[in-house]
């Protein structure tokens, strides 16, 4: 899975898909919005930055930004894209997986924005997980969006492709025919009855092999290194508050805001 989707990074035409990107995607919006007293004097951790479109928004309010991809490819279009300037800004290629250079605690605020993490194995995930945890200030911030299985739940489902207008069932029919042409092994029980599962979707062409997981599981995975999860809805931005709203939720990828924890050794 890690090379398979590194390849497909590397391709001039995506690396030129994530060039174009410009907008902040409403849940990133809030979160710009809710600290906006606390950027100035904060150094962020840009992961797996792409072709910069958070760069565009981030790095003029933070104190020092680094942006860090595992495709060089995008890394060298970044450093094109924002030539050096006054703002303390630097890009890296660098794999969130191990990120020994840099120490404990450097970061006050870590984004791994657009499902980033997503094209990681559940080891992979893990393993990323515990080097942001190591590398994120107590108190600090970090911001995610992951791939919901309760979406994905519901596209499984050819009934709720039907709409009162016959192009667009037309059109969600096809692409559910492809989804599942591509998930030929994945049935709809075994998505119901799992925490996580790695799907081949329609970005990129069903390019890309995504990691899907329900939002309690998530929650679970956060539990030992993180504090004071607050889950966002990607489409509105608004900020999922009661658990029956939680388990209805069918967005395709949510966004998790959550706390770096004192550690043992930092009491
Ligand atoms: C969906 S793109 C998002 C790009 C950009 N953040 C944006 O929002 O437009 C995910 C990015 O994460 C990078 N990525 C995936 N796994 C990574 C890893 N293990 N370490 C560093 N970057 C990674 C990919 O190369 C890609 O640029």
């Amino acid at each position: 899975m890690f090379e398979h989707n590194l390849q497909a990074y590397r391709t001039t035409g995506i690396v030129h898909h994530y060039c174009q990107l410009l907008q902040l995607q409403p849940a990133e919006r809030t979160i710009l919005e809710l600290l906006r007293h606390e950027w100035s004097s904060m150094k962020m951790l840009d992961i797996g930055v792409g072709g910069g479109r958070t760069t565009l928004h981030f790095s003029r309010s933070v104190r020092e930004y680094v942006g860090i991809d595992y495709a060089k490819e995008m890394i060298a279009a970044c450093q094109k894209r924002f030539l050096p300037s006054s703002q303390s800004r630097v890009f890296e290629v660098v794999d969130a997986r191990d990120m020994r250079q840099f120490a404990n605690h450097s970061f006050d605020f870590i984004l791994f924005s657009f499902n980033g993490i997503d094209s990681l194995s559940h080891e992979d995930r893990l393993q990323v997980l515990q080097e942001i945890s190591r590398i994120g200030k107590p108190g600090g911030y970090f911001f995610f969006s992951s791939h919901n299985l309760q979406g994905l739940e519901r596209e499984f489902n050819w009934q709720n492709q039907i709409s009162f207008n016959p192009l667009k069932t037309y059109v969600n029919l096809v692409m559910f025919t492809l989804l599942r042409g591509f998930n030929r092994s994945v049935s709809m029980q075994q998505i119901k009855q799992s925490d996580h599962q790695i799907i081949q979707d329609e970005s990129h062409n069903f390019r890309l092999k995504q990691y899907y997981i329900r939002p309690q599981a998530q929650l679970h995975q956060l539990e030992a290194d993180f504090s004071n999860v607050q889950i966002y809805s990607w489409k509105s931005g608004l900020e999922i508050t009661t658990q029956t709203e939680l388990s209805a939720n069918t967005d395709m990828w949510l966004y998790y805001l959550c706390r770096f924890k004192e550690t043992a050794l930092d009491q």
